[in-house]
């Protein structure tokens, strides 16, 4: 019965997913990088970015900001330089579709919820184990919002132990960082899980005690090699077995 509802749910989001939805849309895709007034992350805070450069400028560099930065712009390389070389990833979009973004960011449309602001690297093990209890639903969230297993596997949990809905999490830490990752959690831009979480939102203690448990299942999980390997065979038995 919950898997059908699943399924339908799934089936009745990608029905209506066409429209492109600015706001959804730079919380999954720009949000785990880039705050709008809350200072520099992972790039540049982006408030006031529409009046510090040209709209043709701010099209082919989040189209392609590799492509601006090797064409020798003078400000796309300061930036490259300034924030470590990161390379921010291209934005397969439209020019009206980077245009509804920007138009959100000039006109203070985008609000970001902070997560939670303390690191994981600040966790103790207890921390951990409450995490791993809510990430497995042995306790159960605050407001009633369903355990991460369910459609998660991280590590030692999974594929086969952990739901393959959604995907393994070993790696989210190292993928999203911190303040992305505590953001992704409190408030989920990816469609299904926007949905389920819905009106039970996590609490500020209960993100920061997941977001510590999936930081020491990235540590530990880029310690075991073998792990990758493992991962793809048993991935490929589960899809037999669904
Ligand atoms: C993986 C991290 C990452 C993601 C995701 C990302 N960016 Fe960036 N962005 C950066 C970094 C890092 C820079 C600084 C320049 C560089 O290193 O290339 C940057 C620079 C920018 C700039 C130039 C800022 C300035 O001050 O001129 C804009 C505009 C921008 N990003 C918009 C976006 C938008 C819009 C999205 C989503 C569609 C997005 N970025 C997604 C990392 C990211
Ligand atoms: C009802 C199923 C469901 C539940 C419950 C759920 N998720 Fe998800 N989650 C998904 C799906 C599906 C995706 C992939 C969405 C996409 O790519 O658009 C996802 C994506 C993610 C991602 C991004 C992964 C990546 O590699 O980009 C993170 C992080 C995440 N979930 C964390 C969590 C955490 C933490 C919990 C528990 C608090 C949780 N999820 C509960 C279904 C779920």
């Amino acid at each position: 019965m919950k898997r059908l509802i699943i399924l339908s749910l799934i089936l009745g989001v990608t029905h209506q997913a066409f429209a492109f939805e600015a706001p959804a849309y730079f919380e999954k895709s720009c949000g785990s990088c880039h705050t709008v007034g809350r200072g520099d992350d992972v790039g540049p805070d982006l408030k006031g970015v529409t009046e510090r450069r040209t709209r043709e400028w701010l099209h082919q560099f989040i189209q392609s900001s590799q492509s601006v930065i090797q064409s020798g712009d003078p400000v796309a390389n300061e930036l490259f330089a300034k924030f470590k070389n990161k390379k921010m990833p291209d934005q397969d979009l439209a020019v009206e579709e980077i245009d509804a973004i920007l138009d959100l960011i000039k006109n203070g449309g985008i609000s970001q919820t902070a997560g939670d602001s303390r690191s994981a690297t600040t966790s103790t093990p207890e921390d951990v184990t409450k995490g791993e209890d809510f990430f497995l639903g042995r306790i159960s969230f605050k407001n009633g919002g369903a355990p991460c297993v369910s459609c998660h596997s991280v590590s030692e949990y999974g594929p086969l132990g952990g739901g393959v809905l959604g995907p393994n999490l070993t790696q989210a830490y190292s993928k999203y960082e911190d303040k992305g990752l505590g953001r992704a959690i409190k408030k989920p831009a990816f469609r299904v899980m926007k949905e389920i979480y819905s009106g039970k939102e996590l609490t500020d203690d209960e993100v920061f005690a997941v977001k510590s448990f999936l930081y020491k299942a990235d540590q530990q999980g880029s310690q075991n090699i073998d792990f990758e390997k493992k991962f793809i065979f048993l991935g490929g038995v589960g899809v037999v077995v669904m």
